[in-house]
């Protein structure tokens, strides 16, 4: 008798393959996970899962199902969470949070998952989300004034004082620069899915593709303001090719891991 796998199954199973050829080509030896590593994943303990929540990948909803999940009763509709309170940490527990053996009890035997999305949409996305939007003020002081003093020539005293009308090609310059980087982390919005949830090292068990599971819906109002392909191509118009080769291999492992080819619209190929 044969056992018969679903597509799905399938599809997963093919991506998990996918993930681990990749990692054995590229990935450095084999790291060990420290609490910060752990940050992103979020813990249900009343359901067994693991989530790795990436910025800019429908993270709010999903956050929100966890949180009626979690919730024990306080919470029955995700849509009645408000997105300010779906991004209140103290809601959900992170595995950074638990002993040592509490950790890997959790990583073995919990079901672990993720979304990921093009590596280049959720750039632009994140983009246009914190950088084009006038009341994103704290994204503008800490992030804005900074990316405009080092990349734009000759700027006004306004721009630096208040950073709030970073060009997409700006904030290329400063995710290519390396000084970003040394100086710290980057930001969780633009940082690459490879760092954030480590899956050279955490096996996880489903990794969801936003914009390709059609099986997926998430609880979402907001399709009209999506990032889109054609939209992304827009924005990347003005990158020089010089540029364009530089942020793809800054990206590059986000590329490879969740098999995304390289897009047809940069002028690199
Ligand atoms: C990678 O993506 C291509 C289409 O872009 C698809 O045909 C192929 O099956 C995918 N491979 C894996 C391992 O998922
Ligand atoms: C996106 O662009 C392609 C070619 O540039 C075009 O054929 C397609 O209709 C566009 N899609 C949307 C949704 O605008």
């Amino acid at each position: 008798c044969q056992f018969e796998q679903s597509a799905t199954q399938v599809t997963h199973q093919r991506r998990r393959d996918l993930l681990d050829r990749v990692c054995k080509l590229y990935s450095r030896k084999r790291h060990v996970l420290t609490p910060d590593d752990l940050k992103h994943l979020v813990v249900d303990d009343v359901h067994g899962l693991l989530y790795c929540y990436v910025p800019k990948v429908a993270c709010t909803n999903w956050k929100r199902v966890l949180m009626v999940l979690t919730g024990q009763g306080k919470y029955r509709d995700p849509l009645k969470i408000p997105a300010n309170e779906a991004h209140v940490s103290s809601n959900l527990k992170t595995l950074a949070e638990y002993s040592t053996s509490e950790i890997n009890y959790r990583l073995r035997n919990y079901l672990k998952f993720m979304f990921v999305r093009e590596p280049f949409e959720r750039l632009v996305s994140a983009y246009r989300n914190k950088f084009t939007r006038q009341y994103n003020t704290a994204f503008h002081k800490r992030y804005g004034t900074k990316i405009i003093k080092q990349h734009r020539r000759d700027p006004s005293l306004e721009a630096l004082e208040k950073g709030d009308d970073v060009k997409f090609e700006e904030f290329v310059y400063y995710l290519v620069d390396p000084h970003t980087q040394r100086e710290e982390p980057f930001n969780e919005h633009w940082e690459r899915v490879s760092s954030l949830c480590h899956p050279c090292v955490i096996h996880y068990d489903v990794i969801g593709k936003f914009g390709v599971d059609q099986s997926i819906k998430f609880p979402s109002s907001s399709k009209s303001t999506r990032t889109t392909d054609n939209l992304t191509a827009k924005f990347f118009h003005n990158i020089s090719p010089f540029y364009q080769k530089k942020l793809y291999k800054l990206y590059r492992m986000d590329f490879l891991l969740f098999n995304y080819t390289m897009p047809s619209y940069l002028v690199i190929r």
